[in-house]
């Protein structure tokens, strides 16, 4: 069997970005597990603002068709979510919503979300660690008929969570992140 391919998306371009360094633990972890980890950032497929009008008018972007392709090349995804008013930040949920247009040939619509699993962690600053994020991103997903694993990670005062390593260094959130990724392996494999 060909390496298990798991796809990391963090859902914030800041720099120094706390989901950022979530989604780079994660990746090192899905790593060391023995799977084949791609961490992309969304910086790199810049979409519009979700507008039927310019869908009818130049079709769906290429960077989702392109980022929905990425997606199917791989047999799991983490998606790794700041919260922002209690839910899901701009980019991400446009991002979610420009690829569920997209119909590549000999495909249903949302095929791609139906056809792996997702796992969800967020990070905040905050006590709550993006829970209510986590809730949304969850819901949105579900509305795509995704697989979501039940294991996921909200990393509460994130800006303190990581040594000079870059390593958490909360024995709780550890496992936390490692259980995820174990289940997220597991689950990938199954639907394989
Ligand atoms: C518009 C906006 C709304 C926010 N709302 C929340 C919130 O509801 N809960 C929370 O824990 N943090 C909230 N924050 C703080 C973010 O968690 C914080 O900016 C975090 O660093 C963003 O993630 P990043 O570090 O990956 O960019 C908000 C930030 C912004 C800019």
């Amino acid at each position: 069997m060909s390496a298990l391919k798991i796809l990391v998306i963090p859902g914030s371009l800041r720099t120094g970005s706390h989901n950022v360094r979530l989604a780079a633990a994660a990746a090192y972890e899905f790593a060391q597990a023995g799977a084949d980890v791609t961490r992309i950032s969304l910086g790199d497929f810049p979409l519009p603002i979700y507008d039927g009008d310019l869908q009818a008018k130049s079709g769906v972007p290429k960077n989702a068709v392109n980022l929905k392709r990425m997606i199917g090349a791989h047999h799991g995804v983490l998606l790794v979510t700041p919260e922002y008013n209690s839910s899901v930040p701009p980019l991400l949920k446009n991002t979610i919503d420009w690829i569920t247009r997209v119909q590549d040939a000999h495909e249903t619509r949302g095929q791609v979300f139906r056809q792996r699993p997702f796992a969800l962690a967020a990070a905040s600053q905050g006590r709550l660690g993006g829970t209510r994020a986590l809730s949304a991103l969850r819901l949105i997903l579900s509305a795509c008929h995704a697989t979501v694993i039940p294991n996921q990670l909200a990393l509460s005062f994130a800006d303190q969570a990581y040594d000079e390593m870059e390593r958490l260094r909360n024995p709780t959130d550890i496992e936390a992140l490692k259980a995820l990724v174990r289940q997220l392996i597991d689950v990938s494999q199954h639907m394989m």
